[in-house]
């Protein structure tokens, strides 16, 4: 027994045991295995390609319709499993290819200087040759396409997925355009309700949408751009350019919710002050200065919709945002 506080030195205690001795795989024994062995491997990589190419099956004979969650749910099941089991049978491929057929010496290396000798590094070129060599990459030549064939195949459905993402109009037109045009009523979010002038009080503010969104099929694209806060300042408080003067009712003004950094909705109004804030970046608009910015990363002003009543008292649009709504990156192209 070791009294507390004897040093002891493990080295001298416990010899180094080395390595277990090596044991011969089936597949090293006997060549019929190892083309079984290989046979299954390329079963798994032609697996893998049949997964990738269904899962752009299915999300072409799926696709997602606005609004229907169903369709959302199956369409990312069947992308889903496709890519899962693409990518699953690849990785049993490769771990069993290494296991199975690849050479399984234990090596020791010792360190070496970054830069190796000459002679090293000769030896490491020779070390790939003879890894080649053992691993049948050259040798083994439907095995080794096939797993190149289920590599690319694998990329496929991203590639498909994430060319889907692109808008397929010119992102400037479609930021340019809203559904707002002449006599549009002004509605609240989300209810769809009408807002009548008088129903806007001193310093009130509205989440407003535009009448008949709720019947589009693409409502929350459409409800992304057109989104809208109507705020109520004394009249005396506004500042309108000579052209704008005809743009608000009453002191009754309207503007773009999303912001003009990157796009998200600014929504907080500070009454005292008529500022609006965006919460993700902290941009601040002057409302009662055509919405210029007064802090932040947004480059310009949020647009401003022109607004007017009709007969009956309501809260209507004159036309359409006269500049591009979101992020200030897209108008550069104009
Ligand atoms: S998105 Fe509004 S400040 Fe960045």
């Amino acid at each position: 027994m070791v009294s507390p506080g004897t040093a002891v030195v493990v080295s001298d205690a416990i010899p180094n045991p080395g390595f277990p001795p090596e044991r011969p795989r089936v597949t090293d024994l006997d060549p019929k295995k190892a083309t079984g062995q290989e046979r299954r491997i390329t079963l798994m990589f032609f697996v893998s390609i049949l997964a990738s190419v269904f899962a752009v099956a299915a999300y072409i004979a799926f696709p997602i319709t606005p609004g229907d969650m169903g369709s959302v749910r199956i369409s990312n099941l069947l992308l889903g499993l496709g890519i899962a089991i693409a990518l699953l049978a690849i990785g049993y491929g490769a771990v069993h290819w290494s296991k199975a057929l690849m050479s399984g010496h234990d090596l020791v290396e010792m360190r070496h200087e970054t830069r190796g000798s000459d002679e090293t590094r000769a030896r490491a070129a020779e070390i790939f040759r003879l890894g080649n060599e053992e691993s049948g990459f050259s040798r083994r030549v439907v095995m080794r396409n096939t797993m190149i064939g289920a590599l690319i195949a694998s990329i496929l459905p991203a590639i498909v997925v994430f060319r889907d993402l692109a808008p397929r109009q010119d992102p400037v037109q479609l930021l340019k355009h809203t559904v707002w045009k002449k006599n549009t009523r002004l509605t609240r979010d989300p209810e769809g309700t009408p807002i009548k002038a008088s129903d806007v009080t001193l310093g009130s503010v509205f989440h407003v949408i535009p009448e008949g969104l709720n019947e589009l099929t693409d409502r929350l694209e459409e409800k992304a751009k057109a989104a809208v806060l109507l705020v109520r300042l004394d009249p005396s408080e506004l500042h309108e350019s000579p052209e704008r003067r005809n743009w608000s009712y009453d002191g009754i003004v309207a503007y773009s919710k999303i912001c003009t950094h990157v796009g998200c909705p600014v929504a907080l109004y500070e009454q005292h002050t008529h500022h609006l804030l965006c919460p993700c970046h902290q941009s601040q608009f002057d409302i009662s200065h055509e919405a210029r910015v007064i802090f932040g990363p947004a480059k310009r002003p949020l647009p401003q919709l022109p607004i007017t009543v009709d007969d009956e008292g309501y809260l209507v649009a004159q036309s359409d945002f006269h500049e591009p709504v979101g992020p200030s990156f897209w108008e550069r192209s104009l």
